[in-house]
């Protein structure tokens, strides 16, 4: 056990936890961070993304003592006070969920996509967001939700 010290979404957080415990875990468990979600806990289904310095990152890989110092920014964090970002916003708008399980990593991948390219094509979206999995299929409501936040 160590005291970890975590920056997520402009806080400081101290957490008791083995260093090596999965960012997912201490977001979703110690944090009460539950928009990353724990899909496979493989790296494969981009569910737990996060955003690690601007990044979008699988927490569920990410030893949590690793990323101490690193702005860490979750679903929970996109909005600024009432104010939903421009990419939930859209999400919603062009109801690009069904179940939703996929929403967490679409967003987060999404936001760090446009904040390195606001202008991305069609086949750019389709590359960022390639290994974040959506089993209901509302892929052409996601390239559109992404697309409406860009503009
Ligand atoms: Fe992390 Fe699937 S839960 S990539």
């Amino acid at each position: 056990m160590a005291s970890l010290k975590l920056q997520v979404n402009g806080g400081e957080h101290s957490v008791e936890a083995d260093k090596d415990t999965p960012l997912l875990y201490i977001l979703r468990n110690d944090l009460a961070l539950n928009g990353p979600k724990f899909g496979c806990g493989l790296g494969e289904c981009g569910a737990c993304t996060v955003l690690i310095d601007g990044k979008a990152a699988r927490s569920c890989l990410i030893p949590a003592g690793s990323v101490q110092g690193n702005p860490i920014v979750t679903l929970e964090g996109l909005a600024k006070g009432d104010a939903l970002d421009p990419v939930q916003q859209a999400f919603i708008e062009e109801n690009a969920a069904q179940c939703g399980y996929c929403i967490n990593g679409m967003i987060m991948a999404a936001r760090a996509l446009l904040d390195r390219n606001p202008r991305p094509t069609v086949d750019e979206i389709k590359q960022a967001l390639a290994y974040n999995l959506c089993r209901c299929g509302t892929h052409i409501e996601i390239i559109k939700a992404v697309q409406r936040a860009a503009e």
